[in-house]
């Protein structure tokens, strides 16, 4: 841990500006390493690191706005109780009425703390013999809420429970209180039919399964936000054929034959699907991008990146957006897919984890 933990005082303190403080505080990380095993971030630290990891995240094209996270430590919290209560206020203040803030909460690295959920707030997904009814992404991890003792309506968009567990604890699971879950209701600024779907997502995507590694240090509980980018739910978790699978529902009652691959059916109702999903959270006033603006926004962001001596990595097969990607720049150029430090990682599910005699 001492490499890692050195490297990352060096770079925090001197993008900081502060290079006076680096050697004592070097030393004192390392002192602390070497009579405990490990060390305690400052709050500046923290900060400064989880920015960082988001501005290293080769995938995310929203990395504009890195600097501008809000950083909730909460590595004092131990009951379930607690975590759940910073979860619910994480909840609210990133949606903040429709104007969402880019928000990360920090729980206590290396102490035991999982949330099992994928993201904080997700519709479950339920096997049925006609086949499924909900998010089919949602399948194992309803199951396992569902082993827990959590039932769930049955709806095709039942928000899943909080499930929060400690060390080898038994997890446990929180229902979300409706009043701070915003959702919204999709319908299309032409077509009148498109709100007959029924279909809705919620406002905001906060990412809870990751794990956050900072200076040799990995925050395995850390959720954090953006706002959505339209095509991640209008080109993929309702249009996949492994998810909601609406694509041709929508290209039907647009009258298209979708018997025919020369139609462009399902080019033509994916447009449809992501001029929806934009109309119903603008006017919602709901934060969201399009496909068109963020890839602007990367731009700048690489120019930024340029400007402090830095260029910025990437991964091009998730950078490039599902609809249309040639119409942006980001296509056109490549990038190296190099992890920087910090940086947010997958991590096996905690709920496939040997669990011990529970
Ligand atoms: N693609 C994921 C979803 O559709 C969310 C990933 C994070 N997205 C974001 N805009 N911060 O739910």
């Amino acid at each position: 841990m001492h490499q890692e933990a050195e490297a990352f005082i060096r770079q925090c303190y001197g993008e900081l500006g502060k290079d006076s403080l680096i050697e004592n505080r070097v030393d004192e990380v390392i002192d602390s390493i070497e009579s405990t095993g490990t060390y305690r971030h400052t709050y500046e630290e923290l900060e400064y690191g989880a920015k960082a990891a988001w501005r290293n995240s080769n995938r995310c094209i929203g990395r504009l706005f890195w600097d501008s996270l809000q950083v909730f430590d909460c590595r004092d919290l131990q009951t379930g109780e607690e975590i759940r209560d910073a979860l619910f206020h994480h909840i609210e203040f990133a949606t903040n009425k429709g104007r969402v803030r880019s928000t990360i909460t920090i729980f206590s690295p290396e102490s035991g703390i999982r949330i099992w959920n994928h993201q904080l707030i997700r519709y479950a997904g339920y096997e049925e013999e006609t086949g499924i009814i909900g998010d089919p992404a949602s399948v194992e991890f309803t199951k396992e809420c569902q082993k827990l003792g959590w039932k769930g309506k049955g709806s095709r968009f039942d928000i899943l429970p909080l499930v929060i567990q400690i060390g080898n604890q038994k997890p446990k699971w929180f229902s979300i209180p409706e009043a701070i879950v915003m959702e919204v209701p999709l319908r299309h600024p032409k077509y009148n039919w498109f709100a007959d779907f029924e279909l809705k997502w919620y406002a905001v995507p906060i990412i809870s399964d990751m794990r956050l590694e900072i200076g040799g240090l990995s925050y395995r509980a850390a959720p954090f936000n953006g706002w959505y980018m339209e095509t991640e739910i209008g080109a993929r978790n309702l249009a996949d054929g492994f998810r909601y699978n609406m694509l041709p529902g929508v290209a039907e009652a647009m009258g298209l034959n979708i018997k025919r691959n020369t139609s462009l059916w399902k080019d033509r109702a994916l447009i449809e699907l992501n001029q929806a999903v934009i109309h119903s959270y603008k006017e919602d006033k709901v934060s969201i991008v399009d496909h068109h603006s963020a890839a602007k926004q990367f731009q700048l962001f690489q120019n930024n990146e340029r400007k402090c001596g830095r260029e910025a990595t990437g991964d091009w097969t998730w950078l490039i957006p599902p609809v249309s990607p040639a119409t942006t720049e980001i296509f056109h150029q490549s990038f190296e897919d190099r992890m920087d430090s910090p940086n947010y990682y997958y991590q096996k599910k905690a709920y496939e984890e040997r669990k011990p005699e529970l």
